[in-house]
């Protein structure tokens, strides 16, 4: 049988502009993200940095917009001195979030070195762990004020004569996980939030602050975790955070798919406390969301994967082989995120590459990108604009976890500066083509179709490896635009992507 869907887009109603930092990812001192991942100096395409190229041209190609920086759990026992000025006097430390040596010969400057030249936003985070408000201002003195106070000269002594214009920030991470370096009470860390801000904010008062969320839906807190700590910097912090891992450990495709459900639920709900809190001060002020952390996650999840014994440097953690299912869930959370983008307005891939990465490496050998990267990279490439709010009629299927959830999740994005529109459809039956058919209203009958692709593989299991990437767009063969009606045929299990221009 095959499935029929019928969309209506109407260029008159939008959900919101879409932020462009929806589409960041993360980088953290863990693993082989950094070590063996970004920087690996004596590596055949390493340049004067150590940064390999290979990395940075795959990176540039994925086209993160922001990338979240030092972490992660890593960052509740960071000390940020450790990691600037000349290597040679860098202290080697323990890591206690992965149980690794730190050798801190990669810091502050060579990641913002790195993204400037990957041309990339930096996103920062303050340890909320082991410190608090004292090292976040001397922290942000040292990279965004311009000169003659004491950090400031000492970053310039370090050679970086501009500040560094560090503009989104992360008020610590995960500080409500008993695995997190001093985890904290909501209270706790309400309190420690609203006084690194309200100091961070007096540096410099241009940035913009995220407030820890929980770290995951399913925590015992979660609900009254955001309220409590929103109930107390409110006034301090512009965002606050969702930790969103999806996992298939029933190796259940369906209930897999319906892991994208939850992260809408989870979305809508945090914006909903945000708003409650909002509503007790009767304040117009709304906090957003940022989802500084989400993927598909549950292979490379043993203790083997997370600790390796002694205190290695750089050892292989969570190196999770990511397979067609997996590429297929990540393109239905982006749907949902660029469909809730009123809300959420930054999202991080995590991470960017080795650990849970879309890219991975050997270590003196090759980078390719795993199954991940192609959903995400269309992202960045065609998420351009005004998300539309659509009318969506499709077929729908049972699912344990959350009822029935439709076939066909989809997406449209109009960019009025360029005329492009951009279409986004999963097709979640594993089993029955669908015919997909859009009204595309208020743009004109002269839409061209562009550019169309499908991700698709007979095989869910099916990955890439070195020297062999079989999962890859492939040219779409059943698309057209006959004046505002655009129809396709998605072969099952398909993430398809659509590119017109008015
Ligand atoms: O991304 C891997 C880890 O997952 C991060 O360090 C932590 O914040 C989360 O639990």
């Amino acid at each position: 049988m095959t499935l029929k869907a019928s969309v209506i887009a109407d260029r008159d109603f939008i959900v919101d502009k879409l932020d462009r930092r929806l589409f960041g990812t993360f980088v953290e001192h863990m693993g082989r993200c950094v070590y063996g991942g970004i920087y690996e100096p004596g590596h055949a395409t390493a340049d004067e940095h150590g940064f390999r190229q290979d990395v940075l041209e795959l990176t540039k190609e994925l086209g993160p917009t922001i990338v979240r920086y030092p972490g992660g759990n890593f960052l509740s026992g960071y000390d940020w001195e450790d990691g600037v000025g000349p290597k040679e006097n860098r202290p080697v430390k323990l890591d206690l979030a992965w149980h690794s040596t730190e050798t801190n010969q990669f810091g502050t400057n060579e990641f913002m070195t790195w993204i400037r030249k990957a041309d990339i936003e930096p996103m920062f985070a303050v340890n909320l762990g082991t410190r608090g408000p004292d090292e976040a201002r001397h922290f942000l003195e040292y990279c965004n004020h311009p000169g003659g106070t004491y950090y400031s000269d000492l970053r310039i002594s370090h050679g970086f004569k501009e500040p560094h214009d560090i503009k989104f920030w992360c008020l610590g991470n995960e500080m409500d996980g008993p695995w997190q370096i001093c985890a904290k009470t909501a209270h706790e860390y309400g309190r420690l939030a609203q006084e690194t801000g309200k100091v961070m904010k007096w540096v410099d008062p241009s940035v913009e602050l995220t407030a820890c969320g929980s770290s995951q839906r399913l925590m015992p807190t979660y609900a009254r975790w955001e309220y409590e700590v929103l109930d107390t910097c409110f006034e301090q912090v512009d965002y606050i955070s969702l930790h969103h891992y999806m996992r298939n450990d029933g190796n259940d495709i369906k209930e897999f798919f319906a892991e994208v459900e939850a992260l809408d639920y989870f979305i809508k709900e945090v914006a909903a406390i945000a708003d409650a809190v909002a509503a007790t001060r009767r304040s117009k002020k709304r906090i957003m969301l940022s989802l500084d952390e989400w993927n598909v996650w549950y292979k490379a999840h043993g203790p083997d994967d997370v600790k390796k014994p002694g205190w290695p440097e750089a050892p292989p953690l969570l190196e999770e082989i990511y397979n067609f299912e997996d590429a297929l869930v990540l393109g239905g959370a982006l749907i949902v995120m660029m469909n809730n983008a009123d809300r959420l307005k930054a999202g991080c891939l995590a991470q960017l590459v080795n650990v849970i990465g879309p890219i991975m490496t050997e270590t003196g050998g090759p980078a390719w990108r795993q199954t991940i990267f192609h959903p995400f990279a269309d992202a960045t490439k065609y998420g351009r604009g005004e998300v539309l709010r659509l009318k969506v009629d499709t077929t729908t299927f049972e699912t344990k976890s959350q009822g029935a959830i439709p076939h066909l999740l989809t997406a449209a994005v109009f960019d009025p500066e360029t005329g492009a529109v951009s279409v986004f459809a999963l097709n979640r039956s594993t089993d029955e083509e669908m015919n997909l058919s859009v009204d595309l209203r208020g743009l004109g009958a002269g839409l061209k179709l562009e550019a169309a692709t499908e991700l698709h593989h007979a095989d869910l299991k099916a990955v890439n490896t070195k020297g062999a990437e079989t999962i890859r767009p492939a040219a779409h063969p059943a698309a057209k635009i006959d004046g505002q009606q655009f129809t396709a045929t998605l072969k099952p299990q398909s993430w398809n992507v659509f590119s017109l221009r008015v």
